[in-house]
């Protein structure tokens, strides 16, 4: 991977579509967006709508069939400047918490002393000093999603990608964790491109959001959220502004639907009680 140009952005996509089972469904269509350096960009949208099928195509794990997809100009390749986060955290069992990050510092290839020392200074800051030692399963599913996040940062990316991570959290968990993540976004500005069901957590972390719609998968509307940074420090969610765009983001989603069948099938993608929140008639 070679950056020429600092101006050029980090992720750059062009005309990606992607299908699966032999063309029968239809993924993605069209998809044409740019990410900054140190930008913090959220995808929304139904469920298959294709949002994981971008993050993968982004990471490099599966080729877009038309146009084309640039991290920092060049094709995507998995590696250390692309790090992954997912809904679990996906631990390594017989490793400890120290373990799962130092494991991943070797292919950085530092030495065991550095790898340690980093394994440690990572875990404090999300929280875990004192569970270096212990074993994934010693570990609820917050603290491990927790070691997952410590473990994308340790190989210091320039591009985090997320995919519904705080997912299977509990609220208070989730809203603890949003904040660690605004904070070591704050401090390390890596490009980010979070994918999330949770409408108001997008508008709370992003500062644009890609919003896609289903069948197929197309870009509906690309929404700046320009509210004062840090957000960890100034939460924007009393402002008014806040509330008049999780509004228009819900509206939009309202547009998606286009019968009763398909409004069963949001809820649940959704979670029902965001939409009756979100219906204003
Ligand atoms: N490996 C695969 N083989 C066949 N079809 C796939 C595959 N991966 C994804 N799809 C299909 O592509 C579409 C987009 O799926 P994708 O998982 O990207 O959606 P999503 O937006 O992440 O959904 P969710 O919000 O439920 O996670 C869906 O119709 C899905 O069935
Ligand atoms: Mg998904």
């Amino acid at each position: 991977m070679k950056m020429d140009n600092p101006d050029q952005p980090i992720i750059s996509l062009r005309h990606v579509g992607k299908s699966f089972n032999a063309g029968q469904i239809r993924a993605l269509e069209d998809i044409s967006f740019d990410v900054r350096e140190g930008e913090f960009v959220s995808l929304v949208g139904p469920s298959g709508c294709g949002k994981t099928t971008l993050l993968r195509i982004i990471n490099g794990l599966i080729a877009p069939e038309e146009g084309t997809v640039c991290v920092m100009g060049a094709p995507p390749v998995p590696g250390p400047h692309l790090a992954m986060v997912f809904q679990s955290a996906r631990l390594l069992p017989w490793l400890t918490v120290a373990g799962n990050i130092e494991f991943v510092l070797q292919l950085k290839g530092l030495s065991r002393g550095d790898r340690l020392a980093r394994a440690r200074a990572l875990l404090g800051a999300v929280g875990l000093r004192d569970f270096a030692d212990a074993f994934p399963h010693e570990l609820s599913g917050g603290m491990q999603q927790r070691v997952g996040l410590a473990r994308a940062l340790a190989v210091e990316p320039r591009v985090l990608l997320m995919d519904e991570p705080f997912a299977a959290l509990d609220a208070m968990t989730r809203e603890v964790l949003r904040k660690e993540l605004l904070l070591l976004w704050s401090r390390r500005k890596m490009a980010i491109v979070f994918v999330t069901h949770d409408i108001d957590e997008a508008v709370l972390l992003s500062q644009r959001i890609v919003l896609l719609r289903p069948r197929p998968g197309r870009i509906d509307e690309v929404v700046n959220v320009s509210f004062p940074e840090p957000r960890s420090q100034n939460d924007p969610r009393t402002l008014p502004a806040f509330a008049a765009m999780r509004e228009h983001l819900w509206s939009r989603i309202h547009d998606m639907v286009q019968d009763g069948a398909e409004l069963e099938e949001l809820a649940g993608a959704f979670g029902s009680a965001d939409l009756q929140h979100a219906d204003p008639r």
